[in-house]
């Protein structure tokens, strides 16, 4: 034998090894926490079959329900866990093509759009597997706005999404009118590897024009600013990982909570930068940063998307009801004797943090699995294989 197949197999055992670890693991979570499933003993010794024959093993529908919600109830940077366990799961295991993935991922978002009360939804698409890696799609999120240029003062839309404009204007795109809010369509790369773009379907993407409550006394000219933001925050970059299976393609959504529009995509310097636009529609001072222009200017824009998002009827949390959401999910775990960890940082709104509960306190930042995790990016993987 030679050393090259010597050293293939090596890293086959390795992986299988790995495999093996974490898929006994998750069986034993998943039939611990879903006592009409019984006795692990059964389903272990099966995975443990296909595993020696193929390299891997196929969840249960049940499985694949139980692992994406656990998946949630273990992402340590999300304040809005409590409700982890009425996701709702699309198995789309079966699909591996791009233009099928993209029919699925506008389907995706319809449904949990679904009039605007939003709900939490998963769609999981082919895993990675021994013989072939499943499908990535690039799009950070499936809804994402066109940034035009790559100075962040200059660009034109998200300069979050200059890099992706770029790739799609390089694949073919031919750009959008130019407005700060067009839509970028959805690059999927299939099991062929070939990334493809799709255009995002009008009525997929539900958006809500942004206005604020008190009209002109609340600044001058909201309503012709043209502000806007999406309904559905559906990340589609992360991979999902169960049980030593990865799913490289499983966007996934929840409902918004108001200040990450108002006090992070709309105000970063490096996103829309727009305090100084709201300061001067406001009237302050804007000569020095003792007058707290910004943090007025804040407050009230933060109070427009709320306000907007309500009287459009779509699904918005605001920052003091989810932070008191989240201490009850962590006493709830408690109860059921499981440990919640938590990432100080990204838990604590960027806006007020101290006049909510999370700021008072600390917590563990444990990994656990079932896990949503950062892949490295597709476009730079792709770039890395010399695929485009
Ligand atoms: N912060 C991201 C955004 O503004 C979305 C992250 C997920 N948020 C959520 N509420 N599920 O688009």
């Amino acid at each position: 034998m030679g050393i090259l197949q010597q050293r293939q197999d090596g890293q086959d055992r390795q992986e299988a090894a790995r495999v093996w670890e974490a898929a006994e693991e998750f069986i034993r979570l998943f039939h611990r926490e879903n006592k009409d499933a019984g006795d692990p003993g059964a389903r272990l010794a099966a995975v443990r079959a296909e595993l020696d024959g193929t390299g891997s093993y196929r969840h249960t529908p049940q499985e694949l329900v139980h692992g994406a919600r656990v998946a949630w109830r273990n992402s340590n940077r999300c304040i809005g866990r409590l409700y982890w366990n009425s996701l709702r799961v699309r198995d789309r295991r079966g699909l591996t093509d791009a233009d099928a993935i993209a029919d699925e991922c506008f389907a995706h978002l319809r449904e949990a759009t679904n009039g605007g009360r939003v709900r939490p939804t998963i769609t999981v698409f082919a895993p990675d597997t021994p013989a072939r890696p499943g499908p990535l799609i690039w799009s950070e999120q499936l809804v994402r706005y066109a940034g035009y240029g790559d100075h962040h003062a200059l660009t034109v839309g998200d300069a979050r999404n200059a890099p992706l404009t770029e790739a799609l204007l390089a694949l073919g795109w031919s750009g959008g009118p130019g407005t700060p809010f067009d839509l970028l369509p959805l690059v999927v790369q299939g099991v062929d590897d070939k990334p493809r773009w799709f255009d995002t379907p009008r009525d997929a993407v539900l958006e809500v024009p942004v206005e604020h409550p008190d009209g002109d006394a609340g600044g001058d000219g909201w309503a012709d600013w043209g502000l806007r933001w999406h309904a559905v925050p559906a990340i589609s970059n992360m991979c999902l990982e169960i049980g030593g299976v990865r799913y490289p393609a499983a966007p996934f959504n929840g409902w918004y909570m108001g200040t990450e529009i108002g006090a992070r995509n709309l105000a970063d310097t490096d996103r829309y930068n727009l305090l100084p636009a709201v300061a001067r529609r406001l009237g302050l001072d804007t000569s020095t940063d003792r007058s707290l222009w910004k943090d007025r200017a804040l407050v009230e824009l933060n109070r427009a998307v709320l306000h907007s998002f309500d009287r459009a009827g779509v699904t918005i949390a605001d920052h003091h009801t989810e932070s008191r959401r989240f201490l009850d999910h962590l006493e709830r775990e408690e109860r059921k004797g499981r440990e919640v960890g938590a990432e100080w940082a990204w838990i604590v709104p960027p806006l007020s943090g101290s006049a909510t509960p999370v700021f008072h306190r600390t917590y563990e930042d444990r990994p656990s699995t079932p896990a949503y995790a950062h892949l490295p990016g597709a476009r730079e993987r792709a770039q890395g294989r010399g695929l485009v």
